[in-house]
């Protein structure tokens, strides 16, 4: 059961994680699919009644959640130890919950696919992390274009459209999630489509590369235009998700973080790269081998200037881990968040441990402190929690992470890969009754 609907009356929450600081991490880390990547492949998966089958897809809560809402609509989700396999044949494009769509803002990535194969589908609106307002314009502005017509009703939006047309759509933002929907939309629309100032993050080519192996025609993927030639049918797929560059990323900061030498793997190098030149620029020893970084730290981290922008910019996703490292870094760092409003809740945490940060808008001046020190936390969202657990790794003394439940949405196992590191963490039971 999910812990929204388990958490019974009459009980306290308690601290999820304990974590005891002041270990310096050592050893190997093993990288799983990228999240990000899976999310967008899932619903995809809706665009063929042939079976997909994914291998090593991790065990995350916003895995869990697609894939309850993929049954719901009827498709036959089965995971067969670490792969998932797929088949979407006796689909109702009406059946979407809401509350498992509220939980999610990817469960709105079914809108597409649904609209391309079945003509109609009605999604409830989109929940998520608690980062700003977060629109969903981007992705029925370009499913219009398209020819789809989309009504409002309340707490959903219902689409119809019984033949998708290409067209070209330019994106004001390249937005990641508004190019994956449009981009499922019109890989089986007549005709081709265009969408420039498209994103160019590695998930979105990952996408695209999934849907040629289904038999889809993308041009472009990497690239701000995107030219997807719309097909008829897709076909099954048996296809290797690329592993998760923000996963890695979180551990090669907590390296940073707490001085060591880590390894991470197997990444893409190359999807790192505005990360490990900002670690670089840091002071951070960074030696990229095949399909492995490897990442040591003596000391404390040099202060650097970092503004979030989409990729292949430093990514919004790691702005939170950043600043707990750079909270001690010897003299002042500023951190500029451009993609996300309000994605800044993490401050406030970091300051009870001691960190010295001003915030003006969009802008974290981040004043290194010689150390930080262990606190009870509360983690807001995903990478806010990640960033806290990394802070409390650092921090001397002992800190308590509640709500850490947030971090389930992305990191599979990361409490046991800490602590395969040598980092003294712990989870406890969340909730415990009142006596
Ligand atoms: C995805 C990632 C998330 C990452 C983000 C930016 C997944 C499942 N999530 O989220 O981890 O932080 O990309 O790299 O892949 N916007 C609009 N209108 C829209 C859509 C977006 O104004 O219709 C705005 C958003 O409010 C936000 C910005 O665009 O300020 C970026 O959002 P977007 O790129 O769409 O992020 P997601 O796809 O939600």
């Amino acid at each position: 059961m999910d812990r929204d609907e388990q958490e019974p009356v009459g009980v306290i929450a308690e601290p999820d994680l304990y974590i005891q600081g002041g270990q310096p991490l050592r050893g190997e880390v093993r990288i799983e699919a990228s999240k990000n990547a899976v999310l967008p492949i899932l619903a995809a998966t809706l665009l063929t009644a042939d079976t997909v089958r994914l291998p090593g897809v991790p065990w995350l809560h916003d895995v869990d959640t697609l894939c309850r809402v993929q049954r719901a609509l009827g498709t036959d989700v089965v995971r067969e130890g670490r792969d998932l396999m797929v088949q979407a044949i006796d689909i109702d494009p009406f059946a979407a919950p809401e509350h498992l769509v509220r939980r999610m803002r990817a469960s709105f990535l079914i809108a597409g696919p649904l609209l391309a194969r079945f003509g109609a589908a009605r999604v409830p609106l989109p929940g998520g992390c608690a980062i700003g307002s977060r629109p969903i314009d981007l992705h029925l502005k370009g499913l219009v274009a398209l020819g789809a017509d989309v009504q409002a009703g309340s707490g959903y939006i219902e689409f119809r459209a019984p033949r998708l047309r290409g067209a070209t759509i330019y994106l004001d933002f390249p937005s990641v999630g508004a190019t994956e929907n449009l981009l499922m939309a019109a890989a089986m629309a007549d005709g081709w489509t265009t969408i420039e100032n498209a994103a160019q993050e590695p998930e979105v080519v990952d996408l695209a590369n999934f849907l040629c192996s289904m038999g889809g025609e993308v041009r472009g993927a990497g690239t701000a235009e995107l030219r997807i030639h719309g097909v008829r049918r897709l076909h099954g797929a048996d296809y290797q998700v690329i592993s998760d560059r923000i996963e890695a990323g979180t551990y090669l900061v907590a390296t940073a973080a707490t001085g060591g030498d880590v390894t991470v793997g197997p990444v893409l190098p190359e999807h790192l790269k505005p990360l490990l030149a900002k670690l670089r620029e840091a002071g951070s020893v960074i030696d990229v081998a095949g399909d492995t970084v490897r990442m040591r730290q003596k000391g404390r981290l040099k202060p650097i200037d970092v503004k979030t922008m989409p990729h292949p910019g430093f990514p919004t996703d790691l702005q939170a881990p950043l600043m707990a490292a750079l909270s001690i870094a010897a003299g002042t760092s500023v951190i500029t968040e451009t993609v996300f409003e309000n994605r800044f809740m993490h401050v406030s945490e970091l300051r009870r441990m001691g960190a010295d940060i001003k915030i003006e808008g969009r802008t974290a001046m981040v004043t290194g402190v010689s150390y930080l020190t262990g606190a009870n936390l509360h983690a807001s969202d995903l990478r806010a929690a990640a960033a806290l657990v990394i802070a409390a790794l650092a921090a001397e003394g002992k800190s308590t992470v509640a709500d850490a439940y947030h971090l389930d949405r992305g990191y599979a196992g990361l409490e046991e890969k800490f602590a395969a590191l040598g980092a003294d963490i712990e989870r406890r039971a969340s909730c415990s009754e009142v006596v």
